[in-house]
């Protein structure tokens, strides 16, 4: 296993998270990483004397799914509160906080769940520079009813007559509401109060001192040990082999799998960004013929999937044979792959699947993992990338299904369908590009359907093939709306794929929102 919990940078200011298990702790952790200051997720019941010794600037306690007043919750050492730092509890972190400096919390008459109505009291130091009047997101089943006389309220809802107090002690703040979600407007302000007037934090962590971090935290990790990187050409694997080229040099070899489903020119990117740019030993892997063999005949989308999978773990297997005397597997894992996998701190994290991935190799491969972007977001990850020198060709890719264009060639693949399905996507990409719809988009790709259509070029009756385009907007790709992309520009690309692919006489646009359809159509 990878060292869950690294010690801070010596010097650098750092916010310790203790982690109830709450869906948010790692938004939590990032919201702290945008104001400029380090901070680490710690399990929650972490002894105060350890917690001491990593010198926080303040400690946060997250929600979580529990109750505090049942027996078995999860606890924290109670003498965090005599280390003397500042304390923000939020939600269950909140009530915990209160329950053991002399509040009582009990269920709440209603559960409040979503958006509500914050009146602000005292806007004296947690609140400072927020309206008087601004809306928060809840939720919540239990609440502290009663503060033993022992705190002062700095804001209530109407349901919720503490939601945000302050200890007399002037160390301990608790709010029942998330600041850390977007659907709390002021909520960075308030975290902002928290770090650096409450906490005194300069705001000096860049994305740079975390490339410094995770190269340090990947060398202590694998020692001399060698290294296999999958690249696959997207994203968050291109960060992690540029990482670990900057940690660990030439202990480095990248596996790159051309099973014959790419678009063009994405194996000339990869040779051409890790081959010459990062010198990184890269060895390409050409599988194509037997990918598409075993892809002969099928047309069942599932079916093509498990083929796909199964073909790849047995080439990926090979080519790592070759590599010789490697112990460890680095691995693009993010954040939102880690809850969904249900491996967050407290292990509660609720687990909803972001997507398929079957690009992922399976343990019985038998190597140690590394996993140096496992506590961050996609855009963090991108950020990191333009840190890392990555080209922007990269660093801003849509992302890509490892089945590739099996999925995007309708019913039964071929070479030709292949073919005639990569030309047609480099001119939708061209063109996107080209308007600058690339980033304002964040899937734009194209399908080739299995029907064939009327048409007339020239004096002659055509009988061709149909192909769709699909452009979404997405935050997570779990829902997704079509994008909105100008007439003028679908013409042009219908114009150029209908004239320059032999083959295809007519296209259409895909106006299905996700859900109930998919972002890919198989
Ligand atoms: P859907 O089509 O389910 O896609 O709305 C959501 C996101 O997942 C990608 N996707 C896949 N990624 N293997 C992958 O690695 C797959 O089998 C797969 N199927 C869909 C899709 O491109 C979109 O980004």
């Amino acid at each position: 296993m990878p060292p869950r919990t690294p010690t801070p940078p010596p010097g650098v200011d750092t916010i310790l998270i203790l982690d109830f298990g709450s869906q948010y702790a790692q938004l939590i952790a990032r919201r702290i990483r945008e104001a400029g200051v380090f901070s680490l997720l710690v399990a929650p019941d972490r002894p105060a004397a350890e917690l001491a010794a990593m010198k926080p600037k303040g400690l946060i306690l997250s929600g979580g799914p529990a109750s505090v007043t049942e027996q078995g919750s999860p606890r924290a050492d109670p003498r965090i509160f005599e280390l003397g730092v500042p304390i923000l509890g939020i939600c269950y972190g909140m009530q915990l906080g209160c329950q053991i400096l002399g509040g009582r919390v009990e269920a709440a008459a209603r559960r409040e769940f979503g958006r509500t109505a914050l009146r602000i009291q005292d806007a004296g130091d947690l609140l400072a520079g927020l309206p008087d009047r601004t809306s928060v997101w809840m939720s919540h089943g239990d609440q502290v009813a009663d503060l033993g006389g022992a705190f002062d309220v700095l804001a209530s809802s109407e349901t919720c007559p503490h939601a945000a107090v302050r200890h007399r002690g002037g160390r301990f703040f608790g709010v029942q509401f998330h600041p850390e979600v977007t659907h709390t407007p002021h909520g960075t302000d308030l975290l902002r109060n928290f770090l650096y007037a409450i906490c005194r934090c300069q705001g000096t962590w860049r994305m740079r001192d975390f490339a410094d971090l995770a190269a340090e935290r990947v060398r202590a990790q694998v020692g001399r040990d060698r290294v296999i990187c999958g690249l696959s050409g997207g994203v968050d694997s291109s960060v992690v082999a540029a990482l670990l080229q900057k940690a660990i040099g030439d202990q480095l070899t990248c596996i790159f799998v051309d099973n014959g489903l790419l678009r063009t020119n994405e194996r000339a990117l990869v040779e051409a960004t890790f081959r010459d740019h990062f010198e990184a030993d890269l060895r390409v892997v050409d599988a194509s013929e037997a990918f598409l063999a075993d892809l002969a005949g099928v047309v069942d989308p599932q079916e093509k999937r498990r083929r796909i999978g199964h073909r790849f773990i047995e080439v990926f297997r090979e080519a790592a044979k070759g590599v010789g005397g490697a112990r460890f597997l680095a691995q693009g894992t993010l954040y939102p792959d880690v809850i969904e996998s249900g491996h967050g701190h407290a292990g509660t994290a609720a687990g909803i699947k972001l997507h398929h991935n079957v690009g992922g190799l399976p343990e019985q491969l038998g190597f140690d993992l590394v996993e140096p972007l496992r506590d961050l977001f996609k855009d963090e990850v991108r950020a990191l990338g333009e840190v890392l020198g990555l080209p922007s060709q990269v660093v801003w890719r849509h992302p890509f299904p490892g089945p590739g264009l099996a999925v995007r060639v309708l019913g039964e693949v071929t070479r030709e369908k292949l073919a005639l399905l990569r030309q047609c996507d480099e001119i939708l990409l061209e063109e996107i590009v080209s308007h600058n719809l690339y980033r304002s988009t964040d899937q734009t790709f194209a399908v080739l359907l299995p029907v064939r259509s009327v048409g007339v070029m020239g004096d002659g009756r055509t009988y061709d093939s149909v192909v769709a385009i699909r452009a979404v907007e997405t935050q997570d790709f779990m829902t997704a709306d079509w994008a909105r992309i100008p007439h003028d520009v679908l013409a042009t690309i219908s114009n150029r794929i209908i004239n320059e692919v032999r083959g295809v006489n007519r296209v259409v646009y895909d106006i299905s929102t996700k859900p109930p359809a998919t972002i890919e159509w198989e």
